[in-house]
């Protein structure tokens, strides 16, 4: 098209489960982006695996490499995307960082305050921006959620929860093959979505008070992990995490009490938002509804009030950072947001470690 300034040069660096829905997701904005500077463009995969690169190249036709074979001098990359498996990420994001790339690194950050500050240092030192996909912002009915608190509209919310269920550790008990490994448990894996959600709706988490169960015999990976929080501002919130939820597969919920009205979200029904007013009993309710066309005209590929999906709030999420990085004023989760998650995981372990006793949130963060 006459006129467009040059695509952004996208690497994805890890090819396993959410690197090929990035893939798409940039596919689908590298069509449907009129209105940006520059649309995102994947041009290079890097995956350890053999059969992981063979795919990504069948699938886009793109050169794919193992990644000890790559230095990021030797290619023009514009936006190193971090989908590698979350202990990977301090050294995936480091490497590219140092080497003055953008990062958009996927959920967590690295899962540990000390490695996430070092990487936020090393962004604010850097040439690239870091920026953090935490796609469930992208969602139209938590983006309204997001404009009815900030507004007031709920007059002073006192009480919050949210949870994320799953249902995937169960099934790895019930097959005899106990989830192993610390990214498999609920609070590394679930927990970023659900304390980003509770930092972008209703502000940052003080402090902690949590306890994880080990279902079956005892492993790394936790089943399910609860806390509750206070935030700045004086709020008491719960946060439940758990991959033990038999028939649950992404479901995500959101409630919210304010001294005016409440609200109530679940992911099994994404495009709802459940609003209440007054205070009285038997509350005006309103079902706020939503389509893919609330997420930007641009990401609109089917007709506006057609239903969003997790490719859709993803696409959003990969438009948002592409913007940024080209030099528009867009909102977009930062490296600090990932490491505010990153601190309130580490005070969640401490205290689960410690009897559920309550644990300060290292350092401060404003609201996104
Ligand atoms: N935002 C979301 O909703 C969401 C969903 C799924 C996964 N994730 C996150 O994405 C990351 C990847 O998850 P996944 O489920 O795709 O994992 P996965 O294990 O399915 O895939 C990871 C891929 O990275 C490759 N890899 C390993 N080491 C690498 C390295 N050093 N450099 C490049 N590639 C490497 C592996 O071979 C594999 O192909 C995790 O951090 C996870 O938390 C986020």
């Amino acid at each position: 098209m006459s006129g467009r300034l040059a695509p952004l040069r996208v690497a994805i660096v890890g090819y396993g489960v959410v690197g090929p829905l990035h893939a798409l997701a940039y596919e689908m904005l590298a069509r449907t982006l009129p209105g940006a500077s520059r649309t995102p463009e994947v041009v290079l995969v890097i995956d350890p695996e053999p059969a992981s690169r063979a795919r990504a190249s069948r699938e886009w036709t793109v050169p794919a490499h193992p990644p000890g074979k790559v230095r990021w001098d030797q290619f023009a990359i514009d936006i190193v995307d971090c989908c590698a498996p979350t202990e990977k990420h301090a050294a995936v994001c480091g490497e590219a960082l140092t080497a003055g790339r953008s990062v958009l690194c996927e959920k967590p950050l690295t899962g540990s305050g000390d490695e996430s500050s070092a990487l936020v240092a090393l962004s604010e030192s850097g040439r690239g921006v870091l920026g953090m996909n935490f796609n469930f912002r992208h969602v139209p009915a938590l983006q309204q959620a997001r404009r009815l608190v900030r507004s007031g509209t709920l007059g002073e919310v006192r009480s919050l929860r949210v949870e994320y269920h799953r249902s995937s550790n169960l099934a790895r008990h019930q097959a005899g093959e106990p989830p192993n490994g610390v990214t498999r448990g609920a609070l590394l894996d679930l927990g970023p979505h659900a304390v980003d959600l509770v930092h972008f709706l209703f502000g940052p988490i003080t402090a902690v008070s949590a306890r994880s169960h080990h279902h079956g015999p005892a492993t790394s990976s936790d089943d399910v992990s609860k806390f509750e929080c206070s935030l700045d501002g004086g709020a008491l919130g719960s946060v439940e995490v758990s991959k033990m939820t038999s028939g649950a597969a992404n479901d995500l919920r959101v409630f919210a009490y304010g001294t005016e009205g409440a609200i109530r979200f679940t992911a099994t029904e994404p495009d709802a938002l459940d609003v209440f007013h007054g205070t009285a009993y038997r509350t005006a309710h309103q079902r706020l509804l939503f389509g893919v066309g609330d997420l930007s005209e641009e990401t609109a590929v089917v007709p506006a009030e057609t239903g969003s999906s997790v490719l859709a709030w993803h696409a959003a999420s990969l438009a948002a950072f592409a913007r940024r990085t080209a030099g528009e004023d867009v909102l977009v989760a930062s490296a600090q947001d990932g490491l505010h998650v990153d601190r309130v995981l580490d005070a969640a372990r401490e205290s689960a470690a410690r009897s559920a006793v309550w644990t300060p949130v290292v350092g401060s963060v404003t609201s996104p």
